[in-house]
């Protein structure tokens, strides 16, 4: 196997908003979706690797830095070698935004939960990520 299984976990508030401050836009609701989404993200993540931009990787708690390999992404690594040093594991992508840009072609799979949060943002989820890659046009 020549690449990882390449996959996604987000969330996202109800127009897409995704960060905020350099955190999540929802930081420090402790309302019980909040805490599940979490606690689902260090779950489903935990023994495989997690790629992300520097800030994203900067984010990850303490608690969850031994039981999963952290890559920081920077803009000069090409994705497809990058990738390629994870083969036959599970390589999570973590954001923000350009890195999903730039990865987004390679995803099989990506979870997105929708929190109940509709306030400000400075990053955003673009659906267009959802499709990035394929050719045809309708
Ligand atoms: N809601 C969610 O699920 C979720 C998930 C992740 C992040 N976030 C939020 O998003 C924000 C952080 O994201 P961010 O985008 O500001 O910072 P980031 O995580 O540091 O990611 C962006 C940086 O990644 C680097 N990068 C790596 N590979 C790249 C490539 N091929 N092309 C372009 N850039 C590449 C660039 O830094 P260099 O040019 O310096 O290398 C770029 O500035 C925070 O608010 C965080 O809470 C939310």
């Amino acid at each position: 196997m020549q690449q990882p299984v390449v996959r996604v976990v987000c969330a996202i508030g109800q127009s897409g908003q995704l960060g905020l401050n350099g955190g999540l836009p929802w930081e420090g609701n402790r309302s019980p979706e909040f805490v599940a989404d979490v606690a689902r993200f260090f779950d489903i993540t935990r023994g495989h690797v997690l790629l992300a931009g520097p800030k994203t990787i900067a984010s990850i708690p303490a608690f969850a830095r031994g039981d999963r390999e952290l890559v920081v992404l920077r803009s000069h690594m090409d994705p497809e070698d990058t990738l390629k040093r994870f083969a036959g594991r599970i390589a999570f992508i973590g954001g923000g935004p350009p890195v999903w840009d730039a990865y987004a072609r390679f995803v099989s799979h990506w979870d997105v939960t929708r929190l109940p949060y509709d306030g400000p943002a400075d990053r955003w989820f673009n659906p267009s990520w959802l499709t990035k890659g394929g050719e045809v046009t309708r």
